[in-house]
């Protein structure tokens, strides 16, 4: 899912609605359960996470069942965040039966579901009644920047875009997580390339021999301010 000739039109729109008007909860690339450990040394349970991109991916309800509960999730998919805001109070509902109703704090009491673009309007994007700017020491996306990558030019406006947008809400030393399809990748202003996880992906009814497949988790951090006005 990258370049600019892509025969599916990944990086519009109304591809996204079109296809959650139909789809039932999906995860790309990889599960939280296949992630998990090597994330857990960049999570807090008690901070805000941002995660962007977030389509009809279970990653936030499983992420509140391991009790990572401030989980702001953005899409600018309108429908999908409908979605996922039903799929989340009936969560809420079925928790709180299995407690016999002795109860109306659940784990997924504090999830929250937002529209917006990434690449334009993420500044608007913050926990309720936090100040703007520097808010999410913790961005998570899993194939959004895939996405965005597919209707990007020979500059990589969309991706430097992005990075700027994710930029806008984290404080320095922040840590940006994506994980994407692609072997490589550019660590934009302001952010370093801490780590490259590769996470192989099980191949269902493969040949003995067959190539092995993996897929990548980047981990970025925000620069910090030298003192001087300048990110190091
Ligand atoms: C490949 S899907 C990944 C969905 C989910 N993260 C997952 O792992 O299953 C990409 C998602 O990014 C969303 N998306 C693409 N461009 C976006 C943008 N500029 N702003 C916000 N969401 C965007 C799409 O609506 C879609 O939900």
């Amino acid at each position: 899912m990258s370049g600019r000739t892509n025969a599916v039109p990944f990086d519009s729109k109304e591809y996204w609605e079109d296809r959650f008007a139909q789809e039932e909860p999906f995860d790309w690339l990889l599960t939280w359960d296949s992630i998990q450990l090597f994330l857990q040394p960049y999570l807090s349970s008690k901070e805000h996470i941002l995660h962007l991109g977030c389509g009809n991916s279970l990653l936030a309800l499983q992420m509140a069942d391991c009790g990572y509960k401030n989980i702001v999730n953005v899409d600018y998919s309108a429908n999908v965040i409908e979605k996922m805001k039903e799929l989340t109070n009936k969560a809420k509902q079925s928790s709180i039966e299995a407690l016999g109703g002795s109860t109306t704090v659940t784990p997924y009491s504090d999830l929250v579901w937002i529209t917006a673009d990434c690449i334009h309007d993420l500044s608007s994007v913050r926990p309720y009644g936090s100040a703007p700017g520097g808010c999410y020491p913790l961005v998570i996306e899993k194939s959004l920047t895939d996405c965005i990558a597919c209707g990007d030019d020979d500059k990589l406006t969309r991706q430097r875009q992005l990075a700027q947008q994710v930029a806008s809400v984290q404080p320095p030393g922040g840590y940006f997580i994506s994980i994407s399809f692609s072997k490589e990748r550019q660590s934009f202003y302001p952010y370093h390339l801490t780590e490259k996880i590769p996470v192989l992906v099980p191949q269902v009814n493969d040949k003995p021999g067959a190539p092995e497949i993996y897929y990548y988790l980047y981990i970025l951090q925000k620069k910090e301010d030298d003192g001087e006005g300048y990110l190091v």
